[in-house]
């Protein structure tokens, strides 16, 4: 394995095993993912107490559960008995967790309450559910596999003031979407990092943001930037930018006359996140290594997940979130509030699948990212070799 990662040359696409080996991708399940700080979800998606979602990391399955008005935990979705998977759906709600098999029971504390028939000397309390991490910023949930990860008290300290006006703490779950991709899970992600296919692949979504690839684009001198963060400031929000060595978070304009993240640029929704100040405050885009970014605008907000399965299948979840008042049919229509990422992840399911065709091929070798329209691949691929490295040094 060390071999194969030190012949890996910085600012190229990946050796092809690291994209098509199964044992590459046991490897990442533990030297990666489980090293990392992973955006599992929103409040939004367990509103009530007893509410709960299930993510699937390669062979892990993850409950994440409202366990009181205030707290969400996070547990390993396997049993404490012969280690059945607790919670057999995506989504649900629970008063307490109840293993399908021989029934033992478990609170929403992840305790042992009930165990039909075990032997008087049988401790329940050493067989409670197993805790991950669990850490929520702003309404957003966030969970890791092990002790062995970055600090995040940094990245709350920056992600919390950008967010928390738009008031994702008490927003609702519009829709949400899993979307499988036959292709290895970095090439989802490089492809979710980059815009430099965007201008021929993505026309729905350049009617709404401006093309990157432009050399202006994060100039601060156009007066359209400095108009927006004119804006901004009147609204009292901070724009950024925040980078960490695994977050990247930024506010930033769309294009002139458009109002949100739609195929006619008008609002999603019209009950509003943000329903004071004027202006076009743009999008809020804020990006975690290894499998997320979101973006949050006036009207709603919109998450992308890339969840690894296997080393070939990747499922990506999308979600929708817009106030908790807003009602379908009359402050906002789904298929309008949907259809520009529907789209998108359409298109970038075909462009991470044919990437993952033909980087399998014999013909397929290591190829160099552009300095300026791929910054923040090669942002991902470093961070990824850095994570992996030092796992094996250690
Ligand atoms: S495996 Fe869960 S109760 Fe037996
Ligand atoms: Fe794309």
């Amino acid at each position: 394995m060390a071999d194969l990662y030190g012949q890996c040359r910085r600012g190229h696409t990946l050796p092809q095993a690291l994209y098509t080996s199964a044992a590459v991708f046991d490897f990442e399940m533990e030297a990666v993912f489980t090293r990392a700080w992973l955006q599992a979800g929103h409040l939004a998606e367990v509103p009530r107490v007893g509410d709960y979602i299930t993510v699937q990391l390669g062979k892990t399955s993850v409950v994440i559960i409202r366990e009181s008005e205030s707290v969400v935990r996070g547990y390993f979705n396997t049993c404490r008995h012969r280690g059945a998977l607790l919670c057999t759906s995506d989504k649900g709600s629970a008063r307490r967790l109840v293993c399908p098999y021989h029934q033992w029971t478990y609170d929403l504390g992840g305790n042992l309450i009930f165990a039909r028939n075990m032997p008087a000397d049988f401790d329940p309390r050493q067989h409670g559910l197993i805790p991950v991490h669990c850490e929520v910023v702003a309404g957003v949930i966030f969970i890791a596999l092990s002790d062995d990860v970055p600090d995040f008290a940094e990245f709350r300290r920056q992600l919390e003031p950008m967010l928390a006006p738009h008031d994702l703490e008490n927003a609702q779950l519009a829709h949400s979407v899993v979307l499988p991709e036959y292709a290895n899970w970095k090439l989802v992600m490089e492809n979710g990092r980059e815009c430099y296919h965007c201008s021929a692949r993505h026309p729905e979504l350049l009617t709404a943001f401006r093309d990157p690839t432009e050399d202006d684009y994060f100039d601060a001198q156009p007066d359209w930037m400095k108009d927006f963060e004119a804006v901004c400031h009147a609204n009292g929000l901070v724009n950024g930018p925040a980078e960490g060595a695994w977050f990247d978070i930024l506010r930033f304009p769309i294009k002139d006359g458009v109002e949100s993240l739609t195929l006619d640029g008008r609002l999603a929704c019209s009950r509003l996140l943000i329903p004071s100040g004027e202006g076009n405050i743009g999008t809020l885009r804020w990006a975690t290594e290894p499998n997320a970014f979101s973006h949050a605008l006036r009207d709603h907000a919109f998450s992308f997940e890339a969840w690894p399965i296997d080393v070939g299948t990747t499922h990506v979840r999308g979600k929708w979130l817009v106030h908790k008042d807003a009602v379908e049919g009359r402050d906002y229509e789904l298929a309008h509030l949907t259809a520009l990422w529907n789209a998108t992840n359409d298109q970038d399911k075909w462009l991470a699948e044919n990437n993952f065709k033909g980087v399998q091929g014999r013909g397929y070798v290591p190829g160099p990212f552009s300095v300026n329209d791929e910054k923040k691949v090669i942002d991902f691929v470093n961070w990824y070799l850095d994570t992996a490295q030092s796992c094996l040094r250690s």
